[in-house]
């Protein structure tokens, strides 16, 4: 058992095999049970959280997380008779487990709830921190709240009947996990550890329930979690939430980082494992330029609420040169220090007011531009 602590609540976190088939449930959690579920999770696992007083499933899948499906499940735990003495239980992958936590989260101005996680992405991730939300067409995870459950069962066993793919999308994240730990985890998957072993997944847990406790709402290092899923997201939302797994799409982000942050030689380490788990390593059959655009377009709302269609054009546009130089493989012929200048004077000039942060932005993509000519002519 694992203890989750944040600023908000504390909760249990139960990882190991056989916790389900034992019929194990948290003395600490009280109230009547209403299960929000998927297709296929509640029909392998629903009757194990018997006694429930009520039951709502969804259709699996990233295309089930939106606000119609909240009003689904609003709707139809209100239609059972739910309270607020009563609990949500969350059982499925992260889809389910943002989905439904979410609903808890608003259901009668917010209800409690436990997760129980079935898929690799969930048991060493999304069930536990407390983010909970559904995507919109412009950006995924776009509207949502921070509800820590009351406790967490994964049992490890429910991996069992997963899918190769899920499986495979389960290991990004995964390795995205060992990525930001480091030591001991990351020795472990280098070396090709089993991600589904209870002592991988716990240690995963471990880091970020650690991360968690120190920053619950993303202010500063909670952002470490987020590696690989700004390319990422963007890839899910360029493709409508239909053509990568979340975890693949993370696949893809963490090697685009990995490309951004200069690491070379760890890239190709990662290249190689995800290729192992037959996870992709490039973006197929995917419009580039709509990735751009997803890519900037929560930084647009964010920093630029106020910036007019000529100005978000020109931020586009930048965007686009930062894609290509970054993600499709220009950054070999870019020379690393200009290109590093740009890029910190980029972030630094996005926390300024909008219209200095365009001018800024131009002038050092425009010296960064003279420095990689300097450098050519130096020949160094
Ligand atoms: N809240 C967070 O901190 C956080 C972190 C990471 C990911 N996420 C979110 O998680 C979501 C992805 O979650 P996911 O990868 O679990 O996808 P998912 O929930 O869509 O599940 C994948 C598939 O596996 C099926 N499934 C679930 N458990 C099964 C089992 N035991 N046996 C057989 N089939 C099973 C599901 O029905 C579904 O078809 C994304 O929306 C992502 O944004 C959230």
């Amino acid at each position: 058992m694992l203890w989750g602590t944040s600023a908000s609540g504390e909760y249990p976190a139960y990882i190991g095999p056989g916790v389900l088939a034992a019929g194990f449930w948290p003395a600490s959690v009280e109230g009547r049970r209403f299960l929000v579920t998927d297709g296929n999770a509640g029909r392998l696992y629903g009757d194990a959280l018997e006694p429930l007083d009520g039951r709502v499933a969804i259709m699996p899948g990233e295309q089930s997380k939106t606000i119609a499906h909240a009003e689904i499940v609003w709707t139809e735990l209100a239609r059972a008779g739910m309270t607020r003495q009563d609990i949500v239980v969350a059982l499925g992958g992260g889809v389910v487990g943002d989905l439904a936590g979410f609903c808890a989260a608003t259901y009668q101005r917010g209800v409690a709830y436990v997760q129980v996680p079935t898929t690799l992405v969930a048991q060493v991730d999304s069930a536990y921190g407390g983010k909970t939300g559904v995507d919109i067409a412009e950006a995924k995870n776009y509207v949502g709240a921070y509800h820590q459950p009351k406790a967490v069962i994964a049992d490890t066993d429910t991996l069992l009947t997963l899918p190769p793919g899920e499986l495979a999308a389960g290991y990004a994240e995964a390795l995205k996990t060992a990525l930001i730990a480091g030591g001991e985890l990351w020795e472990q998957l280098r070396a090709g550890a089993d991600p589904t072993a209870p002592e991988v997944i716990a240690a995963c847990v471990r880091t970020k329930l650690g991360i968690v406790a120190k920053d619950e709402r993303d202010g500063n290092v909670r952002q470490v979690l987020n590696l690989g899923h700004t390319v990422g997201h963007a890839i899910e939302a360029a493709t409508g939430y239909a053509s990568y797994r979340h975890g693949e799409a993370v696949a893809l982000g963490l090697l685009a980082a990995l490309r951004l942050s200069g690491q070379d030689e760890l890239r190709t380490e990662v290249t190689e494992l995800l290729s192992a788990r037959a996870l992709p390593t490039s973006m197929e059959g995917v419009d580039p330029d709509a990735v751009v655009m997803a890519t900037a377009a929560p930084v647009l709302i964010n920093h630029y609420p106020t910036a007019s269609p000529a100005e978000r054009q020109t931020l586009e546009f930048v965007f686009a040169a930062l894609y290509r130089a970054v993600v499709e493989g220009m950054w070999q012929t870019l020379e690393t220090i200009p290109a590093a200048v740009w890029l910190l004077g980029t972030a630094i000039a996005a926390r300024a007011e909008p219209r200095r942060s365009i001018f800024w932005i131009l002038l050092l993509l425009g010296l960064a531009n003279a420095g990689i000519g300097l450098f050519r002519l130096s020949g160094l």
